[in-house]
């Protein structure tokens, strides 16, 4: 065939492949008209056939821009670009130096400025942080050895790769991983590093037949030599009065056995532990789980107000303090979750930042600081969060969220439907792919080395050679007339307190 034949026939191809194109599009459009002018569902579709399915789909990837392209550094919710840019520069193990200057506007109300000291120690005196014990009182007290710790996820609400990653990791940096309310999975013990057991309303791993707390079971988890702690869940910050909820779709084999589900059956615990209805009872139980395992036991609730925490004061001060938590966990009403209702996750239970001063105030009080230790978390990821909240009066800080950003978590928001494109609350083979353990785990340990390096760095700062030696006089927040004001005034500690703890 001759060149201008064979071009020729090239052109009047795509010439008819074109309007064949057209055709269909206008079929299919057409079809779509009359879908969208019958149907009922949506206002929108139905006035405005067609076009009016671009609001959908613009919306969905609004999502998408919004994070990529025209959110700035420091405006999204609940993380923004410049946290979980921290948290993957230090899981990277890459320097965590910036240049020119902070792109943070610090004059927001609320945010802490650290006072830096005239005389700071000198370089080789830089500050240390040095291990704690918890439970003094137990059979087997809890050495601490990190300031920084996993909180919360249980296996279930995040996937098998992922609670390994984080075993593997903890392990390395030495901090310990509380294994959330889904019971101990053999993945948790698979890094070796410390576990806190976490007793959910449920009480998932260690049940009877009948759902009841079982002294058996209790004895068997606390036989692991990693299990260093229980902590009874009482509430956590996103859902304060809403027991766990673990979406039938995340209920595989595996998770059905280990808590006692059956596969796809919704794993909803009570609103409450059925067995402690007022702080006697709440005593009795705690005195009854330290005795069964002999080791250190604690609470975890969130703030809403200061009456809950006196009574328990009152009441440890009745019965004797070895009645008491040997630690409470403080969650924030901004913490994170798997999945909550949004009236809850939104609008209940106080900010972190305002409950850990008042209730490490009352501990101290009543003369509890060396007694009960105060674990705080509710978005304290990055060094300044866990400075602050230790300068508040908090002995350990730990965290959920800015682990699964060291885990490679973009923040999609699809924690509860299965589908995380990240594997870390998926069931999904296909999206745990992309978790790859031998890779993840490394910046699991970095990432917590880096806090903990860098708040001893903030410490060093102040003029102090351990971070819990760091006081709410350290602390300035910015008003909103632009002031700032020491800490240990905008939240004073209670009289008694004042008189025996520095501020
Ligand atoms: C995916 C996911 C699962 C969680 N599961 C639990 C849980 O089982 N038990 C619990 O007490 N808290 C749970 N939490 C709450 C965290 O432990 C933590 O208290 C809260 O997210 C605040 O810490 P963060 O702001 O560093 O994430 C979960 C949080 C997330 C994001």
């Amino acid at each position: 065939m001759e060149m201008v034949e064979w071009t020729a026939w090239v052109i009047e191809a795509l010439a008819l492949g074109f309007v064949f194109l057209i055709g269909i599009a206008m079929a299919v459009a057409l079809v779509l008209f009359v879908i969208d002018r019958i149907q009922t569902e949506d206002a929108i579709r139905r006035n405005y056939p067609v076009i009016g399915r671009f609001r959908h789909i613009f919306t969905e990837l609004g999502e998408f821009f919004r994070q990529y392209f025209f959110a700035m550094d420091r405006e999204e919710l609940p993380f923004n670009r410049a946290q979980r840019d921290w948290v993957k520069r230090a899981s990277d193990g890459k320097g965590n130096t910036v240049a020119f200057g902070s792109t943070r506007n610090i004059g927001v109300p609320g945010t802490p400025l650290f006072v830096n000291a005239a005389f700071p120690p000198l370089d080789q005196q830089a500050a240390k942080t040095e291990p704690l014990i918890i439970g003094p009182g137990t059979r087997e007290p809890y050495v601490a050895p990190s300031i920084f710790n996993l909180s919360g996820m249980s296996y279930g609400a995040i996937s098998k790769p992922a609670v390994q990653a984080l075993s593997r990791g903890c392990k390395e940096a030495g901090v310990w991983m509380n294994t959330g309310e889904g019971g101990l999975s053999p993945y948790h013990l698979e890094g070796g590093c410390d576990v806190v057991f976490q007793i959910g309303t449920a009480k998932f791993g260690v049940r009877d037949e009948a759902g009841n707390l079982s002294d058996a079971k209790l004895k068997e988890v606390a036989a692991h030599p990693e299990v260093k702690m229980f902590e009874l869940k009482l509430a956590q910050g996103a859902k304060p009065g809403k027991g766990g909820i673990l979406p039938a779709a995340k209920v595989n084999k595996e998770i059905a056995e280990i808590r006692g589900l059956n596969v796809g059956q919704a794993g909803i615990s009570p609103n409450r532990h059925a067995d402690a209805s007022n702080v006697d009872e709440l005593l009795d139980l705690i005195g009854r789980i330290r005795d069964v395992t002999g080791k250190p036991v604690g609470i975890k609730t969130v703030g809403g107000a200061e009456e809950p925490f006196l009574d328990l004061f009152e009441a440890i001060a009745r019965r004797g303090v070895d009645s008491a938590p040997d630690f409470i966990t403080i969650d924030g009403g901004e913490g994170g979750t798997g999945a909550a209702p949004m009236p809850l996750i939104d609008l209940v239970g106080m900010s972190i930042r305002e409950s850990l001063p008042m209730i490490s105030g009352l501990r101290d009080a009543a003369g509890l600081k060396g007694r009960i230790r105060l674990i705080a978390s509710g978005k304290l990821v990055n060094p300044g969060d866990v400075a602050w909240a230790l300068a508040a009066g908090a002995d350990f800080v730990t965290s959920a969220r800015g682990f699964m950003f060291s885990l490679g978590c973009i923040q999609a928001l699809k924690c509860n439907k299965n589908t995380c494109p990240t594997g870390i609350t998926t069931h999904d083979k296909r999206f745990q792919k992309g978790l790859v353990v031998e890779d993840k785990w490394r910046k699991v340990a970095r990432y917590a080395e880096g806090i903990v390096n860098e708040v001893e760095i903030i410490a060093h700062s102040v003029g102090v050679t351990e971070p819990r030696q760091m006081r709410r006089r350290h602390v300035r927040l910015v008003q909103a007339d632009g002031r700032s004001i020491s800490m240990h005034l905008v939240h004073p500690r209670p009289e008694y307190a004042r008189r025996t703890a520095a501020e």
